[in-house]
Parts: C-alpha cells; sequence; structure tokens
C-alpha cells in the first residue's frame, strides 16, 4: 500500500481529540482520515519567520506525522490572507462584491506555492500518493511536476467551483485552471460544482469531457469527480458518551429552563449567512412575541480570519444585531439571544447540539458544511431535533429531509422555525432517521477511501 501524503494550507498539529478551536472542516476532516493511514501531512504551520529557510518541523502524533514550514510575514499577506481569502474565497462564495485582484497576491500566491513545492518534494517518494487540498494550493501540482514528480497527484477543493460567469471575472483564469489539469484526479464537494468546472473546460478552453467525467489533457488521463464529505462519525458519537459532553448538555438544558433552543455554530465568515440568520430570528420574535419567552437562540462563531477587514466588518455588524434583538426582546430575567465568539471541544460541541430543539445552518454558500452533519449525529433517536437547512450548502443536497430554506429569506427562515419547533415527535423521528442514515452511510472514512481508491484506481487506466 502506497504512503499518504496530504497537503493542505493549515495542519492541525493535534492537541488530543476534545481539543477547542475554530479549524474549520478540512483540519477536523483531515485529522480524521490521516488517523486511518500512515500517513504524512503537509503544509504552513501557521507561524511566521523572518526569512523562508524551508525547515520542516516533523512532529508524530496520534499515528499522523506532521510536517510543517513557517512563512514570512509578506508570504502571509499576499498568499493566505491575500489571495486565498481575498480573492478567491469571495470569488468562489459568489461575493464579487468582496473579490479583490490585486498582482501582489497574485504573486505571492505563486511563490508560496513554489515554497511548498521546493519543501515537500524532497520529502516525497516514488510511489507515495500525494493528495493536495483546497484553493490556497491549486498551483501545487503543477509545481511538482516541473520538478519532476511522476507521482498519482490527487486534489480535492473543499469550497464550491463557482458558476463560469462569476468565475471569469478572475484575472488569468485559463491560467489557473489549467495548473488544476495539472492533477490526476480532481475532487469537488457536489454535482453542482463538478458542472461548473466542467462547463468551464467545455466552453472557454475547448475540452471534450467524456460520460465518465474524465479527459484527455496534454498526455495524461484527468478525472473529474464529486466526492462530497463527512463527518467522523465513530469519533463523534464514541466522544458524545464523555462527560465533557454530558457536561454541557447539562450547562444547555439547565440554563435554558424548558425554552425551546435554536443553535448555530459557524467561524465567523460572511458565507455562513449570519447577519441574514440574526435577521430571520429577529423577525421570528418580532412576528411571534408569544414564542420569545419559550425560545433560546445560542450562536457559537468564533473568530477567522481576522486580518481580512470584511471578517471584522461582519464581526461588528453581528455584534451590533445581537445587541438591537436583545435590547429590543428582553427582559430583566430572560435574554433570548446568547452570541459567544469562542471555540469549544468537539465533545462539548455534541452536548450543545443534543440538547438543542434546532439546528440552524444558514450557509448563503458553502462547500459542504459538517455541522448540519454533525447537529444530526448528536441528536437523541428518542427525541430527535429538527435541522433547518440552507438550499446552498453542499449538504443540502445529502440531507433532503431537513427543513431546506433560502437563507436569503427571512420569511422562509421563520416559516421553518415556527414548523420546527411544532413539529410532532413521529415527524422528528422519521426524518431524523433518514439524515442520520446519510450522515453515518458518507462518513469521511467514506470520502477517504473513494477519493484514494479512485485515485490509485484511474491509475490502472491506460493513457489516451
Ligand atoms: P468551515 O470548514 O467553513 O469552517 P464546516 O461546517 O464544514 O465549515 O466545518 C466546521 C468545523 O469546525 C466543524 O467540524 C465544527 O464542529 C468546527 N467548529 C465550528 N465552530 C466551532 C467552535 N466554535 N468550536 C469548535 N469547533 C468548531
Ligand atoms: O473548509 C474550508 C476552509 O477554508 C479550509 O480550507 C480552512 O482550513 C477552513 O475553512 C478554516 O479557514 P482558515 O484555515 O482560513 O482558518
Amino acid at each position: 500500500m502506497s504512503r499518504l501524503v496530504v497537503v493542505s494550507n493549515r495542519v492541525s498539529v493535534p492537541k488530543g481529540r476534545g481539543a477547542a478551536g475554530a479549524q474549520g472542516g478540512l483540519a477536523v476532516a483531515l485529522g480524521s482520515a490521516l488517523r486511518e493511514s500512515r500517513g504524512v501531512w503537509f503544509g504552513w504551520s501557521g507561524e511566521e519567520t523572518d526569512h523562508f529557510t524551508g525547515d520542516m518541523n516533523m512532529q508524530r502524533n496520534d499515528g499522523v506525522t506532521t510536517a510543517t514550514i513557517d512563512l514570512e510575514p509578506q508570504d502571509v499577506e499576499e498568499y493566505y490572507n491575500g489571495y486565498a481569502n481575498r480573492t478567491l474565497w469571495p470569488l468562489f462564495h459568489s461575493r464579487i462584491d468582496l473579490a479583490e485582484y490585486k498582482t501582489d497576491f497574485g504573486r505571492g500566491y505563486e511563490r508560496v506555492n513554489e515554497r511548498f513545492a521546493e519543501t515537500l518534494f524532497p520529502l516525497t517518494e516514488v510511489d507515495d500518493l500525494i493528495w493536495v487540498h483546497d484553493y490556497h494550493l491549486f498551483p501545487l501540482g503543477e509545481r511538482l511536476r516541473r520538478r519532476g514528480a511522476k507521482n498519482r497527484i490527487g486534489f480535492f477543493l473543499h469550497i464550491p467551483w463557482p458558476p463560469r460567469n462569476l468565475f471569469v471575472s478572475l484575472p488569468y483564469h485559463e491560467r489557473l485552471v489549467r495548473t488544476v489539469l495539472e492533477y490526476d484526479l480532481i475532487g469537488f464537494q457536489d454535482e453542482e460544482s463538478l458542472e461548473n468546472f466542467e462547463l468551464y473546460c467545455q466552453k472557454e478552453l475547448g475540452l471534450e469531457i467524456g460520460e465518465d467525467h474524465c479527459l484527455d489533457y496534454e498526455g495524461r488521463h484527468v478525472c473529474l469527480r464529486a466526492f462530497p464529505i463527512g463527518i467522523d462519525f465513530d469519533e463523534f458519537m464514541e466522544g458524545g458518551k464523555s462527560k465533557q459532553a454530558k457536561e454541557a448538555e447539562r450547562r444547555i438544558r439547565e440554563s435554558s429552563r424548558g425554552r425551546s433552543v435554536i443553535i448555530g455554530v459557524d467561524r465567523l465568515d460572511y458565507s455562513k449567512g449570519l447577519p441574514e440568520r440574526f435577521d430571520a430570528v429577529g423577525r421570528f420574535f418580532d412576528t411571534y412575541p408569544e414564542r420569545v419567552t419559550k425560545t433560546l437562540y445560542v450562536q457559537i462563531a468564533p473568530p477567522s480570519r481576522q486580518d481580512v477587514v470584511s471578517y471584522q466588518r461582519i464581526r461588528e455588524t453581528l455584534e451590533q444585531k445581537a445587541g438591537q434583538i436583545n435590547g429590543a426582546q428582553s427582559e430583566v430575567d430572560l435574554v433570548p439571544i446568547r452570541y459567544v465568539n469562542r471555540g469549544y471541544a468537539r465533545r462539548e460541541l455534541f452536548g450543545f447540539y443534543r440538547a438543542s430543539r434546532i439546528g440552524l445552518v444558514t450557509p448563503l454558500r458553502d462547500g459542504m458544511n459538517l455541522v448540519a452533519k454533525e447537529y444530526v449525529a448528536a441528536q437523541d433517536p428518542e427525541d430527535p431535533g429538527v435541522l433547518v437547512l440552507s438550499q446552498f450548502a453542499g449538504a443540502a443536497s445529502q440531507l433532503p429531509s431537513a427543513l431546506i430554506v433560502n437563507p436569503h429569506s427571512e420569511e422562509s427562515i421563520c416559516e421553518a422555525l415556527v414548523q420546527a419547533q411544532d413539529m410532532p415527535l413521529e415527524e422528528r423521528k422519521q426524518r431524523w432517521s433518514e439524515l442520520m442514515e446519510s450522515v453515518r452511510a458518507n462518513d469521511v472514512e467514506f470520502w477517504r477511501k473513494s477519493f484514494v481508491e479512485a485515485l490509485v484506481g484511474d491509475a490502472a487506466q491506460p493513457k489516451g
């Protein structure tokens, strides 16, 4: 069996499975996937250095070897804060109004991808399978090939691939896609992203793609597929039995004093639809004043990417909105919204989810959204809660038994909240068992296996 070398911008050096933090779905999923194989995980340490040396910090933890490098402050500014999070992230989440196209960002992005390639290449062995993750590292495969890598190299995109008419606004869009086509296997979260990418290749590059979603590109056979990511089901359920999970559940149940709890758990990111969600909850309280004393909305939102202005703004906006709604709706002994800017251990999240009648997940765009799946997994089978889910999350196509809403419509969210609060036990159980089946079957292990098998399997196919 070949060794798996995983590469991503962020590497989560394990601090123990219960560790708190706002790592995001990628780190959570990869940590789980790597524990299953004797893999190496390579990426940025999250630290800065005055001069890039390429020195690696290697650690072995929990069966996973991590190898990380430090980057220079200019790299972090142009590559991570810049091209990744001020250009690609907004564009790929259809927020073209926030996307900034700056030459320095593009240069920094190329430079850091080159630095990754330069450091990673000597670490690889000829029969390693290399699996590159996410929008920070589109050009890495091409950079490795230039250095002579003949390995099977796969790429998985954790965020949506945007529609063609938006994507073409990116300067040098063609160059970016041509670098992506240097991978042997390109994975997307869902069929929509796959279609968007294929349509671009066909219309803009004139490429022919077969019914098997493969194409011949510059003498190589490249395959495109959707591999919806999942949660580490077994680990998450195991954590749910812990003291920490039970204590967290008790905290919410006791302090909510019989109110019906709505929970949201998201990184503080404009793609998560938080201002729109707050407005909808405000409208719900205005429209149904009799429900104010019977409802508690808990929103957990740890800060993310705080060096980027759009992320600072959203934080201010939410503080204002939470303050306004609480100001208007609170009593001396009752506050309807608890807005918390910190991370929690995943076991605690399990307890919070379990104590909540409604899981409110309303991103405006999301590659998948693992929180939706975690909420489902944490429910009590005898008295499960209801998942309210945005139609624009990748998870929506996998979880059609949720109450699917339009996150831009306050009415749509309000109606779903009422329906969820009033839903009879039998219907809750029915919907939940359908959701649970999908969450269990499509877990992170299935995702990893499907991707790796396709990466290996496609190698067996004759070229051209
Ligand atoms: P994204 O990758 O965009 O952040 P996902 O919903 O796919 O979104 O993944 C988020 C992951 O981060 C989930 O596994 C979730 O449990 C975790 N997470 C989100 N918020 C917190 C928090 N406050 N504390 C701890 N973990 C969190
Ligand atoms: O899952 C999408 C993603 O962008 C990951 O690539 C990333 O690690 C995560 O969200 C959290 O973002 P960041 O690494 O910028 O804190």
